[in-house]
C-alpha cells in the first residue's frame, strides 16, 4: 500500500507551482483528480511546445500520474458536479489567480460547508497585505522574496536562478502543509485550510541572506570575497556572486577545458577541516604553517590570493579528475554538471530520480522522477493524463452519475 493511497485529491492546479505539489502527492499514492476547463486544459499543455499537437514537456513532466476530468465549473451543471466532487474528495488543491474560487461560487466557507472535513490548499503569490490580489510568476517571486537582490555578481544586476524556488519551490512547501493537515485531521477530525504564498517560500529559502542581513550590523561580512578585496559593505545583504553563503569559503573555479566547455568548472570548498590536506594538493605546503594562511580567520582577507592558487591547480585538471583527487582527501568539491550530463548519467536513473516515461502521443521522453524515496512506499512514475482522459470514469466512480447523466452533462457543455 502507497502511502497516501486512500486520499483523494481534487486538483485545481495549473501552470507549474501548484502541479508539483500535487505531483508528489500522486507520487505517494494519492488519487488525484486534475479538473481542466472542456476543451482547454491546463495552459501548459500548449506552451513550449516541441512536437505539433501534443502535450508539451512543460505539461507531461508537472503532472505524472493524475487522473484528467474536464469539468465546466462555472456552468450550474459543472457546479453541481464539483459539488459532489468536494465532497468526495480529502483535499482540494488550487493556485488561481487572488479570488477566483470565491468568483466561482466557493469561497472557503463555503467548501467548509459542503465538506468539514476538506483541506484546502492555496498557492498565491503574496500572503495577506498591499500585493495579495496581485497574479504571480515565478521570477516576479524570485524578486519579491529576496533571492534576485541577493543572487549575481557584486556590482552587477539582480539574477534569478534556474532553479524554479518560486513554484516548484512553494509547491513542496505546500504538499507539507497538505500532509501535516491530512495528519492534524486524523486527530480533530476537522479540515482546515492550507496557503502558502511564493513570496514566503522564496524568502523562506533566503533564509541565510537575512541572517546576513542582521550580521551586517555588527560590521562587515567577512567570509565574502569583497571584504578580502576591499570593497566596503552597503546597508543591504550585497550579491556575494559564487561564495559559498556559510562559514566555509568556496568558489567556481575554472578546470581544464574551460576556455572552450562553458561547464568546465569545479565547485571548490576550502573546508578548515582539510586546509592541510588542499595546502598539499595545490603545491602549496608552505601554507599550512604561514600565519596569512594557517587559519581561517588568518585566510579570510585573503581569499583572492587561496582561490587563485587553487585555480591554477584545478586547470591542469578535468572538473572530474578533481572530484577523484579530493574526495578521498576528505575535501569538498563538485562539477558543474551541464543538464546533458544529468541526463546521460546511469546512477541517477538507477535510483528512479531520472526516468524513462512513456507517452502514447510523445513517445518516450525523460523526467525528473520523485526526489523524495519512502522505503515502504516507492514510486512508479506513470504518465501524464491526456485532457480528460478519465472524464467518464471520474464522472461515474467518483461522483456517482449514470450514462444518462453523463450524456446530459456533455450535452450542457459542463464536461
Ligand atoms: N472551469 C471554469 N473556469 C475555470 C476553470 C474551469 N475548470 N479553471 C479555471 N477557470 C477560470 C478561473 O476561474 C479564472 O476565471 P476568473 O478570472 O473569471 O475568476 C480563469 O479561469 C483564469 O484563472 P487565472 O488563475 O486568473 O489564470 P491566469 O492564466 O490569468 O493567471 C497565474 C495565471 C499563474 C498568474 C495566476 O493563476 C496566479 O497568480 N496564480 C497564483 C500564483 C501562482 O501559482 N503562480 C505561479 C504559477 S506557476
Amino acid at each position: 500500500m502507497k502511502a497516501l493511497e486512500d486520499v483523494k485529491i481534487l486538483d485545481f492546479t495549473h501552470v507549474q507551482s501548484g502541479p508539483t505539489c500535487t505531483q508528489l502527492l500522486a507520487w505517494f499514492g494519492a488519487d488525484v483528480i486534475k479538473v481542466e476547463r472542456p476543451g482547454v486544459g491546463d495552459a501548459t499543455r500548449g506552451q513550449l511546445r516541441d512536437i505539433p499537437d501534443v502535450d508539451s514537456l512543460y505539461f507531461t513532466m508537472l503532472n505524472h500520474n493524475k487522473r484528467s476530468v474536464t469539468l465546466n465549473s462555472k456552468s450550474e451543471k459543472g457546479k453541481e458536479i464539483l459539488t459532489k466532487l468536494i465532497e468526495e474528495c480529502d483535499v482540494m488543491v488550487e493556485n488561481f489567480a487572488p479570488g477566483a474560487l470565491d468568483r466561482m461560487g466557493f469561497p472557503w466557507e463555503t467548501i467548509q460547508e459542503i465538506n468539514p472535513r476538506m483541506i484546502y490548499a492555496s498557492i498565491k503569490g503574496f500572503g495577506p497585505g498591499p500585493y495579495e490580489d496581485c497574479k504571480v510568476y515565478e521570477n516576479v517571486a524570485q524578486c519579491a522574496g529576496g533571492a534576485a537582490s541577493t543572487t549575481g555578481m557584486l556590482g552587477g544586476v539582480p539574477i534569478v536562478t534556474g532553479a524554479q524556488i518560486g513554484d516548484s519551490g512553494t509547491g513542496l512547501h505546500l504538499a507539507m502543509g497538505i500532509v501535516t493537515a491530512l495528519y492534524h485531521r486524523e486527530k480533530s477530525g476537522r479540515g482546515q485550510r492550507v496557503s502558502a504564498a511564493m513570496q514566503d517560500g522564496v524568502l523562506n529559502l533566503c533564509r541565510v541572506k537575512l541572517r546576513d542581513q542582521q550580521r551586517l550590523e555588527h560590521g562587515p561580512l567577512e567570509e565574502y570575497s569583497q571584504f578580502g578585496e576591499g570593497i566596503p559593505f552597503g546597508e543591504a545583504t550585497p550579491r556575494a556572486g559564487n561564495d559559498s553563503g556559510g562559514g566555509q569559503p568556496g568558489r567556481i573555479l575554472k578546470c581544464k577545458g574551460w576556455e572552450t566547455d562553458p561547464d568546465a568548472y569545479t565547485y571548490f570548498i576550502t573546508q578548515a577541516a582539510v586546509w592541510k590536506n588542499i595546502c598539499d594538493v595545490i603545491g602549496k605546503p608552505e601554507w599550512k604553517e604561514d600565519e596569512n594562511f594557517a587559519t581561517p580567520p588568518a585566510r579570510l582577507p585573503h581569499l583572492n590570493e587561496v582561490f587563485g592558487a587553487i585555480e591554477e591547480w584545478t586547470m591542469t585538471k578535468t572538473k572530474f579528475e578533481v572530484m577523484e583527487i579530493c574526495n578521498p582527501l576528505n575535501i569538498p568539491v563538485g562539477p558543474i554538471l551541464s543538464m546533458k550530463e544529468i541526463a546521460e548519467e546511469p546512477s541517477l536513473r538507477e535510483t528512479g530520480t531520472m526516468v524513462e516515461v512513456d507517452h502514447p502521443e510523445r513517445g518516450s521522453y525523460l523526467s525528473v522522477g520523485c526526489p523524495i524515496k519512502l522505503s515502504d512506499s516507492p514510486v512508479e512514475v506513470e504518465r501524464s493524463p491526456l485532457l480528460g482522459e478519465h472524464t467518464e470514469e471520474i464522472l461515474k466512480d467518483v461522483v456517482g452519475l449514470s450514462d444518462e447523466e453523463i450524456s446530459e452533462a456533455k450535452e450542457a457543455g459542463a464536461v
